[in-house]
């Protein structure tokens, strides 16, 4: 599609949290986003990318009374911190505003009066646990207790840290409120519900129609076959909110009213412009694109409570909801102690954000899988990709033309190379389209490659120092600066700053898409200036530093880098969006010390047969497996390796089982031993399999 047919595109990130800090979790996303925002514009195409702070709930309202100030000052305060953290990341949201805003208010309150009135909501008494002495019904998160299982102290109302156990937080011994310390009590009051079941038929289309990548697809319906519920979307005062509309002392749940924020920081980007029609964008039948990027953790929140809301309302549904992962940090969840909780700040506070950006980019597919952010990687990544291989280009042959007439030739000597590269834009811009950045990366630094075999093998210093050969040096340089300049257009999405750079460079108004076919003739350029430092392994190192530094000024403890956290901590970082991946669903920790022999010899390893394999309800990561382990006897096992394969395909397979570890109830059953696969995750996991021959129940030496 070009700009003489332009789409008209509405994107969103989801809304970050009024009462914390941006971090390398919430970066990827919103520079996925960007990315994907830039490379539309860039296509000519009409697409805004509004984003707002989420500033309601409970966590913002006691945050404020910690701060002593007003939830609205709260919210205002950290508006500028993120607004600023964007913008110095190079995000270009059209619009950044506050689902505390009368846009909201208006929007909230008529969806769910179009809710209630088509007899959507439903209104009952429910007993839910209180602290008597803030007077305010308690959320799981803000109860603690004894495990009833273990015992296990200070454990939240949920699961135990310690054993793994689930529970409800009434089950919990000696239950007490993280608020007030004071011990909860059961209290009943009046709860408005969302009839989702009322949308079973509707999101069983919905979410088949094209609009979630096919992981998703299928998780949902795992929850459609399962039956939905009714959605809990009233919290008492006091909460910081929306009144409902005709219910006193009721608020919308955040959840409610934060994706109804898309519509209204977009309702505030038309008034403030005039010149965009929000019904054209939001009416019932439009033809314009709507697109939220999202955590996987919030999937329900996108693509069922909101799309069955707005079709309620009568507003239209998103086009797609695009899912990615958690990210971590060199293999691991991100963590306090070992400086891997980078907050978006402190790294910017030591490194350029090109490098994330082009990082996040090189390694970014469209899948749900979880980002491994390798500091030792990214380095050398953006180094050899960036430094290298791009900005060499430039570099090495701009200042030939520049001390010469500053001007490119007038004809260009490798035609058919300088047409390649432009041809090779169609495909890379079909890469961009499908959020496949990885593919484009590689794509143009296959490019960048041979623009630079190009420049060696002519080697245009070498020509300069000849009598008479300085024509074929402005040629050839010419020619690298067109390719050159084919590249940047195609980074550019990724490289909003080297893109300017470049503009300034080669004097040129536009790298948009449609502006590269024209090849660069007799054309003024500019000298050529430095255009990215070399990233440094010890600016890394100073950000880990730094980031413990902020843990031990919290908490007032040193951040060895071990195990040092509570659970509490742990916690936190577990139910805070994107900051890391989801635990293990099996509880399972990778201990890595030296043993001796006998302990070894202990481990009954056996080789085992996969009779079946099946999807675990309500498991992001496992397979139940049944496992003949020889003799007639047949194990049931979970296994973390669902991200690596289908169930039917496992089914016949041999492979190595614990066939003498201790059972271990788990949430969805009993798990009788482990499988062995190795590989660092995702769509790399590897079952082990024993060669032809082996028979179930063959112990493995
Ligand atoms: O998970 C979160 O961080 C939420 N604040 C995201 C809200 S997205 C949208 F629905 F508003
Ligand atoms: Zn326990």
């Amino acid at each position: 599609m070009t700009a003489q047919n332009p789409r008209k595109i509405l994107v969103t990130s989801a809304l970050p949290y009024a009462n914390g800090s941006i971090h390398m979790g919430h970066m990827l996303e919103y520079i996925q986003t960007d990315i994907w925002v830039r490379f539309q514009k860039a296509r000519g195409n009409e697409c805004y990318y509004v984003c707002a702070d989420d500033a309601h709930g409970t966590a913002i309202m006691l945050r404020a009374e910690k701060e002593g100030i007003s939830p609205e000052e709260q919210i205002a305060r950290v508006k500028a911190e993120h607004e600023t953290d964007f913008a110095d990341f190079q995000v270009a949201f059209d619009n950044f505003h506050s689902t505390h805003s009368e846009e909201n208010r208006h929007f909230s309150s008529e969806i769910y009066k179009a809710c209630r009135d088509k007899g959507h909501i439903n209104v009952r008494k429910i007993k839910q646990l209180y602290d008597p002495v803030k007077e305010l019904f308690l959320a799981d998160r803000y109860i603690k207790g004894e495990c009833p299982k273990c015992g296990a102290a200070d454990q939240y109302g949920d699961n135990c840290e310690v054993c793994g156990a689930t529970y409800t937080p009434a089950e919990l011994k000696n239950p007490f409120s993280t608020i007030s310390g004071a011990t909860p009590v059961e209290k009943e009051s009046e709860h408005y519900f969302f009839k989702l079941p009322d949308f079973q038929q509707f999101l069983k289309e919905w979410t088949r129609s094209g609009t979630l990548q096919d992981e998703v697809a299928n998780k949902l319906q795992e929850w459609l076959d399962s039956g939905l519920q009714e959605w809990d979307i009233s919290r008492d005062a006091p909460y910081f909110g929306f009144e409902i509309p005709d219910a006193p002392g009721k608020y919308f749940y955040v959840w409610l009213d934060a994706p109804i924020g898309y519509m209204a920081s977009f309702k505030n980007l038309c008034d403030q412009r005039g010149d965009i029609d929000f019904d054209e964008f939001w009416k019932k039948d439009s033809t314009a694109e709507l697109y939220h990027f999202i955590g996987k953790d919030i999937i329900n929140f996108h693509a069922l409570f909101w799309p069955s809301m707005l079709s309620a309302a009568e507003y239209r549904t998103p086009t797609a909801v695009n899912a990615h992962g958690f990210v971590t940090v060199n293999g691991a969840k991100m963590s306090k102690s070992r400086g891997t909780f980078i907050k978006a700040r402190t790294y910017l506070n030591h490194l350029n954000p090109t490098y994330l950006r082009y990082y996040f980019a090189a390694k970014l597919g469209s899948s749900v899988d979880d980002f491994d952010l390798n500091l030792e990687d990214f380095v050398m990544r953006v180094n050899a990709d960036l430094v290298n291989k791009l900005v060499n280009i430039a570099s090495r042959t701009g200042n030939f033309i520049a001390k010469a007439s500053g001007e490119l030739s007038a004809n260009c000597v490798e035609q058919a190379m300088v047409q390649e590269f432009i041809d090779a834009g169609d495909l890379i811009a079909e890469h961009y389209e499908k959020r496949e950045f990885s593919r484009a990366m590689k794509d143009i630094m296959a490019l960048a490659d041979r623009a630079n075999e190009y420049i060696q093998e002519k080697a245009p210093w070498a020509m300069n120092k000849e009598e008479g050969r300085q024509q074929e040096v402005q040629e050839v340089c010419s020619v690298a600066i067109n390719l050159f300049r084919q590249l940047v257009t195609y980074l550019s999405p990724v490289l909003p700053e080297i893109a300017e750079k470049t503009k300034e460079f080669l004097n040129l108004e536009s790298l948009d898409w449609e502006a590269r076919r024209n090849i660069l003739l007799s054309h003024k350029i500019n000298k050529f200036k430095p255009m990215l430092a070399r990233a440094e392994m010890d600016k890394v190192t100073a950000i880990l530093e730094e980031t413990k530094a902020e843990l031990e000024k919290e908490t007032g403890k040193p951040a060895d880098g071990k195990k040092d956290e509570k659970p509490a901590a742990k916690k936190d970082e577990k139910k805070a969006k994107n900051k890391g991946p989801e635990l293990r669903e099996d509880g399972n920790e990778v201990i890595a010390e030296t043993i001796e022999f006998p302990d070894f010899a202990k481990v009954d390893l056996r080789i085992a047969r996969i009779v079946k394999a099946d999807h675990v309800e309500g498991a992001d990561k496992l397979l139940q497996l049944t496992l003949d382990i020889g003799n007639g006897e047949t194990r049931n096992v979970f296994s973390g390796i669902k991200s690596a394969y289908n169930p039917q395909d496992l089914e016949g397979k041999l492979t190595v089982m614990v066939a003498n570890l201790a059972p271990r109830k788990m949430k969805f059953g009993m798990s009788e031993g482990m499988v062995l696969a190795a590989g660092p995750g995702g769509e790399d996991i590897f079952l082990l399999e024993p060669h032809d021959g082996a028979q179930p129940g063959m112990r493995v030496m």
